[in-house]
């Protein structure tokens, strides 16, 4: 019973984090982001510096959680002896496991990239580069767009990775994995 209810709590926890994270870039993505188009340039950048902000909050909810919920939905299943008893990298279930936290990894380390790196950038606080003021002014709006692309490039390649990792999910949940 008691099993049964950790089991019940990992998965919604689990599933909690993938609707946050997943969810999230999404919306971002493909409503928030055509959306500010339609409004002023200055006003755009200020709604998607505060939005980015409070999502971020989220993002990082979810990347903690999903460790957590993860390691405690698995050692909680009964099938847990696919991946132990015939070894973590001989099993499909196991290899699915190791690419599902590989992922991870990368979703955490692209995180990192994006809250520590780029979007201080992106917010202007970076030091002005050159000696003159015009040349500094022009350094830092091309510093700027470049943080823009990154952040754009890296939002997308977290989403096609958040895809398949629910893939590997499902394929761990309702099959023996898929690798
Ligand atoms: C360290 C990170 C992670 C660990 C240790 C982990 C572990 C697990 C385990 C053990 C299962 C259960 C398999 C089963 O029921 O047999 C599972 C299911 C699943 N995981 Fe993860 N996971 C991690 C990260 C992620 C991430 C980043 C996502 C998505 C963005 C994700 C999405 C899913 C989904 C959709 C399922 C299927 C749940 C269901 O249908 O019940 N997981 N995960």
């Amino acid at each position: 019973m008691t099993a049964t209810w950790i089991r019940v709590l990992a998965s919604y926890l689990h599933l909690l984090a993938v609707a946050v994270y997943l969810g999230g870039s999404v919306a971002m993505e493909f409503v928030l982001g055509p959306a500010q188009r339609f409004v002023p340039p200055a006003q755009a950048q200020v709604l998607g510096q505060k939005s980015a902000d409070r999502f971020l909050v989220l993002v990082w909810a979810a990347l903690a959680l999903f460790p957590v919920s993860g390691m405690l939905l698995f050692f909680s299943l009964s099938d847990q002896h696919l991946v132990t008893h015939g070894g973590m990298f001989s099993t499909s279930a196991g290899l699915t496991l190791v690419a599902m936290m590989a992922l991870w990894a990368v979703l955490v380390v692209n995180g990192a990239l994006i809250t520590f790196v780029f979007r201080p950038r992106l917010a202007g606080k970076v030091a002005a580069r050159g000696g003159a003021v015009a040349g500094a002014v022009a350094g830092r709006i091309e510093a700027m767009q470049e943080a823009a692309t990154w952040v754009s490039r890296l939002t997308r390649i977290d989403l096609a990775i958040a895809l398949v990792v629910v893939l590997l999910g499902a394929s761990l949940a309702y099959g023996n994995g898929i690798l």
